[in-house]
């Protein structure tokens, strides 16, 4: 009944307001805002070029760094003929996993395509057939960026065991907790994937025969469950990691030693 009123409306051209009374646009506004903050902040950070290292501390936009030209090396891949920031090599992985993730197309269908805007209300536009066609059968590479993004929390891990390296030695400060959580909540946005929990247990017919899998896919299930959740908490995570770095390089915060 109400896919019908929405299909009727649609074909009339109706207002999106026309169906419902409620603040409807509250969601996708809130959307808009906190994406495009993300997208606007993470652009001009990575090509900023500088100050995403205060030792021993890595912006996770810019790990690894594998640029001759990095402030501070993980492993060189890239020669000096490489003069832009190395952000660039690196950042357009965990960008795709983002992009094509399953929660996220829908944020931004329905608060930047309006497609539809929200639930029981019509598309913006007429001739919508899905991810069918191009362009946005690309979509479908989500399951593989799923690997990428795995590797990156490997990296990212490994960058948080660094920031308890002081050149004095072992020690933690706020930078190396900030580190640590925005690892963690990475971890869990991407272990909560639906390409992960398909992976793990979703095309197995019989869990009875399976129970090892079957136990991995019930917590990835409870994980899955929070998807949302986690995708927003790491983009304000990660971004937040790169703004200590970023003020800690240069010296505009000071970092507090706690061990
Ligand atoms: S579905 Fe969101 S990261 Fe895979």
């Amino acid at each position: 009944m109400a896919i019908e009123a929405v299909k009727h409306a649609g074909d009339r051209g109706a207002a999106p307001t026309a169906l419902r009374k409620d603040a409807w646009w509250v969601q996708p506004a809130l959307t808009v805002l906190g994406l495009g903050a993300f997208i606007v902040y993470s652009t001009w950070a990575a090509f900023q070029n500088a100050y995403y290292y205060a030792d021993p501390y890595l912006s996770p936009f810019y790990s690894p760094c594998v640029a001759a030209n990095c402030q501070h090396l993980t492993v060189q891949l890239v020669g000096s003929w490489w003069t832009w920031s190395p952000a660039f090599l690196i950042l357009w992985a965990p960008g795709v996993f983002r992009l094509t993730c399953y929660y996220y197309r829908k944020a931004y269908y329905r608060s930047f395509w309006w497609a539809p805007p929200a639930c029981a209300m019509p598309d913006a536009r007429r001739g919508y057939d899905g991810e069918t066609s191009f362009p946005l059968v690309f979509q479908n590479i989500h399951r593989y960026t799923f690997y990428l993004a795995v590797l990156f929390i490997v990296i990212l891990t490994w960058d948080a065991i660094l920031a308890l390296r002081f050149p004095d030695g072992f020690g933690v400060g706020v930078g190396t907790l900030v580190l640590w959580v925005n690892v963690v909540l990475l971890a869990l946005y991407t272990f909560s994937c639906h390409s992960c929990r398909h992976l793990c247990g979703g095309h197995v017919d019989i869990f009875s025969r399976a129970p090892f899998r079957y136990r991995i896919w019930h917590r990835l299930s409870m994980l899955n469950e929070r998807h949302a959740l986690f995708a927003w908490l790491s983009l304000t995570s990660v971004g937040l990691a790169d703004l200590y770095v970023r003020l800690v390089a240069m010296g505009i915060l000071r970092d507090v030693r706690l061990l």
